[in-house]
């Protein structure tokens, strides 16, 4: 069972009780990327992830200044955007960070009143509210500052139907792969610099009306070299959930140092997306040429019936099954999940992906956080930065 600090009681009930209304979030409207070529990116994604064709915007749609691919799995959407010009934010970003993640956007009812509660509550402003149209309706759009260069875009559309955003147009490819089964993001989990972890927890609370919900510190995430600590930030109705991590003193450099030394900063450090087959799932993705951690040694997956104590009569997914793709598992009070996290998936150390599948458990599987660390120190060992 894991052990953790529960801030408040679970249930999203509690926590809705707890948080503020101010700011309703109905779900994640889309992540986009700034990388250095959205061509080969969205290649990517839909080959080895099976992400499906969506929009598309760029030089044969009007835009002059950058090039951007949506691509959509289950309610998931993912904008990939590069620069078409050197004189450019996007250019820019991705000189310092890599490829990385700058905006994860917020569907909203009301994208004026988002900005304007964010906003007078502290929140540095990226894009005050702004209207596009096109023949399919309008929507309302607005941005702030969180963590680092990453940024919160508010986006109401509740007066538009079409594929995504004005200035898009539908794009039909002749490429489809098929899908893996990838349903919605689950989380996103943010590195913050030394001693900032609780600045940012502050921020959700005061800016966005989040609650703390769940805290891991450095004696619950620590192995023999490294350590880091993690609070869970989740809004009113417990559709969006945003952990943020730190860096913790440790014999050797902490993973989180080392995603902030090479994007340069705090930013996204994992997407996590939810399944509902996740042998399935990450069976299809590793056909396909997306890496994983290795797997943890036997004693680990001879422990499971363990770790899941009353839980390992519902599971349902065989260990052998488990234990030949390296999955984890993890159990708390209301059930058990299944987790199993990429590689980074650019050539900096930086953001990764996480697949996992809830059987009941709300938790962030704690119970892995050892097994998973020695696995990602090994790759750090390899890459001279442990
Ligand atoms: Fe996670």
């Amino acid at each position: 069972m894991s052990k953790i600090v529960k801030n408040v009681e679970y249930g999203l009930e509690k926590i809705f009780e707890d948080a503020q209304d101010f700011l309703p979030l109905l779900g994640t409207d889309y992540v986009e990327f700034y990388v250095g070529n959205a061509k080969q990116a969205a290649h990517f994604y839909k080959t080895a992830f099976g992400f499906q064709s969506l929009a598309y915007a760029g030089l044969e749609t009007g835009v002059k200044d950058r090039a951007s691919y949506v691509l959509k799995q289950g309610k998931i959407r993912l904008v990939l955007t590069t620069a078409l010009i050197s004189d450019s934010a996007i250019g820019e970003h991705v000189k310092k960070h890599g490829d990385g993640v700058k905006v994860i956007a917020l569907w909203v009812d009301d994208a004026r009143k988002a900005w304007e509660e964010t906003t007078s509550r502290g929140a540095k402003s990226y894009m005050e509210p702004t209207v596009e149209k096109d023949a399919h309706g309008e929507v309302v759009r607005s941005g702030i500052y969180t963590y680092g260069e990453t940024v919160h875009m508010f986006v109401e559309r509740k007066n538009y139907t079409g594929t995504f955003l004005p200035g898009y147009q539908s794009w039909e490819s002749d490429y489809n792969p098929t899908p893996v089964g990838l349903k919605f993001i689950d989380h996103m989990v943010g590195n913050v610099g030394w001693g900032e972890m609780d600045t940012w927890v502050k921020w959700y609370e005061d800016v966005m009306g989040f609650v703390n919900f769940l805290s891991f510190d450095d004696k619950t995430i620590h192995t023999e070299y490294s350590a880091l600590m993690s609070k869970v930030m989740s809004n009113g109705n417990g559709r969006i959930k945003f952990p943020i991590n730190e860096p913790a003193k440790g014999n050797k450099r902490s993973q989180i140092e080392e995603y902030i030394d090479f994007y340069e900063g705090p930013g996204a450090q994992h997407i996590a997306v939810a399944t509902d087959n996740i042998i399935e799932t990450v069976a299809q993705l590793k056909a396909r040429g997306v890496e994983f951690l290795s797997a943890p040694p036997q004693a680990y997956y001879d422990e499971i019936p363990e770790r899941l104590g009353e839980h390992m009569e519902m599971m349902k997914e065989p260990i052998p099954e488990i234990q030949k793709l390296g999955i984890l598992v993890d159990a708390d009070e209301e059930g058990y999940l299944l987790q199993i996290f990429t590689k980074p998936i650019e050539d900096r150390p930086t953001l990764f992906f996480e697949i996992i599948q809830r059987m009941g458990a709300r938790g962030f599987g704690a119970g892995n956080f050892k097994a998973l660390f020695e696995s990602i120190e090994r790759e750090q060992e390899k890459r001279g930065t442990l």
